[in-house]
């Protein structure tokens, strides 16, 4: 339904509550930017929005509740420069009654206050995701047995700005039905494409989007099983001396005559022993005997071969053949009893839940990062069933805070970051964070129950990117009901 897509966007229409105020003037000059502040009282929520680049004469805002979530869209206009407006729209946790609201102007821009939905309660996180873009399309429409293109953005009135763009088309006579019913296709549109914003941080979009660390963007990159769980073996070696580093990937690395082999795992091995990520050490000596399924088999987690010299069983679950056939090379050429160590090739999901084993421990390095939340439920699914009454789930990924600290990018811009110190080849399209918070609400429909053992980021200290990780270390309780 839409052609052109400006920005796979979103949401609801802005059908303002509007005020003229006093024009707020800078004489500065940038283009982006709402600073918002936020203060609260026992019964209040305040935002303050400072917008500092151009004269502003009016300000429309609207709140909206959806499910789980108040959304409220700011818009500052200028009528001699209609270009240059800004938009806000803050994902807020339901923490507010958004029918309670009033708006004033400030010097500096405006400011909005709501009524808390339970007075007294302290709210730290109120605003779960700001977003300065707004979400635009173009939706090829028939009036009368004419085609025409009409485009609008989030926050405009919507059947105003459809009435102008029809009455700007010759010979085309259309009644006000004609522009609810567009209005409604867009309303849906933009429905579809606003991210869902369920903790701080934390959003999801109705499938086929998926949401991108910025906005809800299409998902059909990860149709295959084998884009969901990706577990790398790229390795970065120093092929010769005096020579810059290479990265070799799985294919490279098979490749490789035994001996070369041999000494690049090696040296890999050493490098990555000084950095650890996590206790692993400590880990194999206290599953000794324990069933553990590793979730991605990729070299560069050597760390289940480390369980298996300890006396795990251990079994090994990957898409991707060449990863096993790396592991099962290294096994040969070590001391590794082959007995504790089974490589299971998974095509897909159904092979996932062909493994006959109850498991003592789900162990999962860093694999179910590489693809959007929202299509891996099925996976975490099908995981959790393999856990026995009593298990361990074990999570390795990368943390909020170190995500954060990049500034929030984009989860395929996080991976290019990734790949980059890591010095990978653009293998990973993208890298999403994890926390407990969201595994559970990943984890919501299986109605499991956990007790946390551990919750952490471990790495350097100081930090060396990207060594540090959230590790998740949980108790599996069983199922609610
Ligand atoms: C705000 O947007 C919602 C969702 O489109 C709409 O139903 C509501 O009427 C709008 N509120 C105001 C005050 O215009
Ligand atoms: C080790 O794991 C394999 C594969 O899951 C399983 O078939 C086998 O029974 C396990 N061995 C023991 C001693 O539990």
């Amino acid at each position: 339904m839409w052609k052109r897509m400006v920005t796979p966007i979103l949401a609801v229409c802005l059908c303002c509550s509007l005020f003229v105020g006093p024009a707020f003037a800078a004489d500065t000059e940038s283009s982006k930017g709402v600073g918002i502040s936020f203060e609260q009282t026992a019964d209040n929520v305040f935002f303050d929005f400072q917008v500092d680049t151009a004269t502003y004469d009016r300000v429309y805002y609207n709140t909206s509740v959806r499910d789980g979530e108040t959304l409220v869209k700011v818009v500052f206009h200028s009528e001699e420069n209609p270009s240059d407006q800004k938009f806000v729209r803050l994902h807020l946790a339901q923490a507010i009654l958004p029918a309670d609201t009033s708006a004033s102007t400030t010097e500096e821009g405006a400011k909005l206050t709501f009524s808390k939905a339970t007075p007294g309660q302290r709210w730290t996180n109120v605003v779960n995701f700001a977003s300065d873009e707004a979400l635009q399309g173009t939706i090829p429409v028939n009036v009368a047995g004419n085609m025409v293109d009409i485009t609008a953005s989030e926050f405009e009135d919507l059947s105003n700005a459809i009435a102008k763009s029809l009455d700007r088309i010759e010979g085309v006579q259309y009644t006000s039905a004609d522009v609810d019913l567009i209005a409604q296709q867009f309303g849906d549109a933009f429905d579809k494409s606003t991210p869902y914003c369920v903790a701080p941080s934390f959003c999801v979009c109705k499938l086929p989007f998926v949401f991108d660390g910025t906005k809800c963007v299409s998902g059909d990159l990860w149709k295959n099983f084998q884009s969901k769980v990706v577990s790398q073996s790229a390795v970065q070696v120093q092929v010769e001396e005096g020579k810059p580093l290479r990265t070799l990937g799985d294919q490279e690395l098979l490749e490789l005559e035994d001996e070369t082999f041999n000494v690049i795992f090696d040296t890999y091995q050493k490098r990555a022993a000084k950095q650890q990520m996590w206790p692993y050490m400590l880990y194999a000596q206290s599953l000794k005997r324990s069933n553990v399924l590793v979730v991605g088999g990729g070299m560069t987690q050597f760390e289940p071969l480390v369980m298996v010299n300890s006396g795990v069983n251990v079994t090994v679950v990957d898409s991707n053949l060449n990863n096993l056939k790396l592991l099962n090379r290294i096994a040969d050429s070590s001391q590794i009893n082959k007995n504790l160590l089974h490589l299971v090739y998974v095509p897909n999901l159904e092979g996932l839940d062909e493994l006959k084993t109850e498991y003592d421990v789900i162990l999962a390095l860093d694999s179910l990062t590489k693809a959007p939340t929202e299509l891996l439920e099925d996976v975490y699914f099908v995981l959790l069933s393999k856990l026995r009454l009593g298990g361990r789930w074990i999570q390795l990924a990368p943390s909020k805070s170190r995500y954060m600290s990049e500034g929030s990018p984009s989860y395929k811009d996080f991976a290019q970051i990734y790949n980059r110190h890591l010095g990978v080849p653009e293998e990973t399209v993208w890298y999403e964070w994890l926390d407990i918070p969201k595994l559970m609400k990943i984890l919501a429909p299986t109605k499991s129950r956990f007790q946390i053992i551990f919750d952490g980021e471990l790495g350097s200290n100081p930090v060396q990117f990207p060594d540090n990780f959230q590790l998740i270390d949980l108790l599996y309780l069983g199922r609610t009901q």
